[in-house]
């Protein structure tokens, strides 16, 4: 949540820094900012709107200098507005400052620099900060910074430049994420690695506690209190054409498109081409360990929070295993017992949602051993935990998680077979047969995507004006339900809700006869109960759009719209069946003019509570 980039070199800082910025974006895209030490001191230029919007108040005023800061940002505290943009200035303009994540105890702190006679022009957190260092600066920045660390309560990310230290950069970060690029002659400051891949490949983490100071030729490394941190460098083998919409109008899109590949990638990690080998050899759990476990405590947000309450379905179907879906944040506040037999598996496509970090370090406190199940490599989520699993969805740009999404059903439900195998609930039979069906997994995803474009969007362009839709479905494709709805939701600005078929009657029935209701009603165990759910509110008048098994027609009487799927076992039926909401949600927003890949007020990585 919002973006960092920074530049301490021997080139124009300006251009890297609105280029690490555009591709920042999906962090957050309220308002935008730019400072730069120049020979007349800090200059400092932000506009509120997308970055475009500073790109045009820079053009024919761009400041010259080697070292400087940019910000996206992602509104907490104070609209999104000129004056709330990032970088924020201390009163003498000696100071700058960009921040990622919040100060929580920043209103007595205001309150006691007002009294000291501080101005401050903005309505955030953020500004305290730079007349913090304002006050605490006696000729050495670092030793400013440790001052003003000692003060401040919350979680962040900052960068922060003194007029008096030319080419200097300064990094700090807790609790958010926060990335060095070391290059040739210049480094780099970035919350995340896109944003600098264009300049280098080679990367260090900063972990928590820990202050960088940033120069072209230098980058130190230090604690809270001082004692030096060293660590090797990371070198991204991922590449940034990955960043690219290579042709699609929307990342949405694109990365709809692409999860055939994606989920085939997160297979061929784990199951051999042919023959029926499952393999989690690189997994820092050995199969006793495994073994050990009696229960399993699943922790998510959002869109990973569905893929727990599929892999529920699996890890008790498949492994026996009692199995809790908590939402992270929900978690992080409750009292729910671990202990020493419990997998806590933290889900996480970023690696840096704060609730999921804070709820895995919670699991790891009251005992439970932490597998993270993340799409990004050295994320806060895998370096924290005792064991990782990644999905290989490759980056995903678009706020709405699509590939991300099916990846960790993949995943999951891969590690579901390999848990019930371990510890012996998994009969072989059963193992060879779903195997099988893995494999063809990804060509049945490519069938979807390309059989139920149509459909689809007739269907959208049928209900794109309404003001309300329903989802429903059972068992494992109840969480598909909840993932159509919050889809169609955050892209596309129509209130829907996801609802299990069975609470209908408990309730939301009393809307259908005004709202579309999309039901999932493939084959599987509850099949006959979905038949009856949606019986119930045909008989209503509502209108149904159904997703079936291909060859049923016994539906037919009851859609609107039908939309046949291939016949796959039930486990692994939520990889198809999401497709078609996926897309509708997409052919929605395209067709009512909204910003798909940057829906209003979200941002693509929650990095606040
Ligand atoms: O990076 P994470 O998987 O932890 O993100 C969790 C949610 O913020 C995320 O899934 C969010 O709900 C998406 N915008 C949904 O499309």
């Amino acid at each position: 949540m919002c973006g960092i980039m920074g530049y301490a070199g021997n080139q124009s800082a300006l251009p890297i820094l609105l280029s690490g910025l555009q591709r920042l974006e999906y962090r957050g895209y309220d308002s935008a900012g730019v400072v730069l030490q120049t020979a007349d001191g800090l200059a400092c230029i932000k506009e509120s709107g997308a970055l475009g919007e500073l790109r045009k108040l820079l053009d024919g005023h761009a400041p010259e200098g080697r070292c400087g800061l940019g910000h996206t940002r992602w509104a907490t505290h104070g609209i999104p507005s000129r004056e709330n943009a990032h970088p924020h200035l201390s009163c003498h303009g000696e100071v700058a400052v960009i921040h990622n994540g919040v100060i929580e105890n920043y209103d007595s702190l205001k309150r006691e620099l007002l009294g000291k006679g501080h101005r401050f022009v903005s309505q955030t957190d953020s500004e305290v900060l730079a007349h913090l260092l304002e006050d605490a600066y006696a000729g050495d920045p670092v030793a400013a910074v440790r001052a003003v660390l000692s003060r401040i309560k919350g979680y962040f990310a900052f960068g922060i430049l003194f007029q008096a230290q030319p080419d200097t950069l300064i990094g700090v970060r807790f609790n958010n994420p926060l990335v060095v690029g070391l290059g040739e002659g210049a480094n780099y400051l970035a919350s995340d690695i896109p944003a600098i891949l264009p300049y280098t490949r080679r990367v260090l983490f900063l972990e928590e506690r820990e202050i960088v100071v940033v120069r072209p030729e230098s980058v130190v490394v230090t604690d809270f209190a001082g004692a030096p941190r060293t660590r090797a460098p990371y070198q991204v083998t991922w590449d940034l054409a990955e960043a690219s919409k290579e042709g699609f109008p929307h990342f949405m899109l694109k990365e709809i498109m692409e999860q055939p590949r994606a989920v085939r990638a997160t297979f061929s990690g784990h199951v051999s081409p042919e023959g029926h080998n499952l393999s989690f050899a690189d997994l820092a759990l050995s199969a006793e360990r495994l073994a050990g476990f009696t229960r399993v405590l699943l922790l998510a947000c959002g869109t990973s929070w569905h893929a727990a309450l599929t892999a529920k379905y699996g890890l008790e179907e498949l492994a026996g295993l009692p199995t809790d879906v908590q939402i992270a944040s929900e978690f992080r506040y409750g009292d729910t017992p671990v202990g020493a037999s419990t997998l806590a598996i933290a889900i996480s496509q970023s690696g840096e949602t704060s609730d999921t970090l804070a709820a895995l370090r919670m699991a790891r406190e009251r005992g439970g051993t932490v597998l993270a199940v993340t799409n990004i490599v050295g994320s806060s989520l895998a370096r924290e935990a005792d064991a990782v699993l990644y999905t290989r969805a490759g980056l995903e740009v678009g706020v709405a998680a699509t590939k991300t999404y099916t990846t960790q059903l993949a995943l999951l439900t891969l590690f579901a077979l390999h848990l019930g195998r371990v510890r012996g609930t998994l009969p072989e039979d059963r193992l060879v047969q779903l195997l099988d069906q893995v494999r063809g997994v990804p060509d049945r995803m490519e069938q979807v995507l390309s059989q139920t474009a149509a459909a689809v969007g007739e269907c959208a362009e049928r209900y794109r004006t309404g003001y309300n839709f329903m989802f429903i479905g059972r068992r494992y494709n109840y969480p598909n339900a909840f993932e159509g709805a919050l889809k169609l939701k955050e892209i596309s600005y129509i209130h829907a809700e996801g609802y299990c078929a069975g609470e209908m009657k408990h309730g939301p029935l009393a809307l259908v006869n005004n709202v579309p209701t999309v039901a999932i009603a493939v084959q599987g165990r509850t099949y006959d109960k979905m038949r009856s759910n949606i019986e119930v509110i045909h008989a209503r008048g509502g209108v149904l759009i159904l997703l079936v098994t291909e060859g049923d027609t016994s539906l037919d009487a009851f859609g609107r719209f039908v939309i046949p799927l291939p016949a796959v076992d039930e486990i692994l039926s939520p990889l198809l069946t999401i497709l078609p909401l996926q897309l509708l949600a997409y052919q929605v927003a395209v067709r009512n003019g909204k910003n798909v890949d940057q829906p209003r007020n979200l941002a693509k990585s929650v990095t606040v509570e």
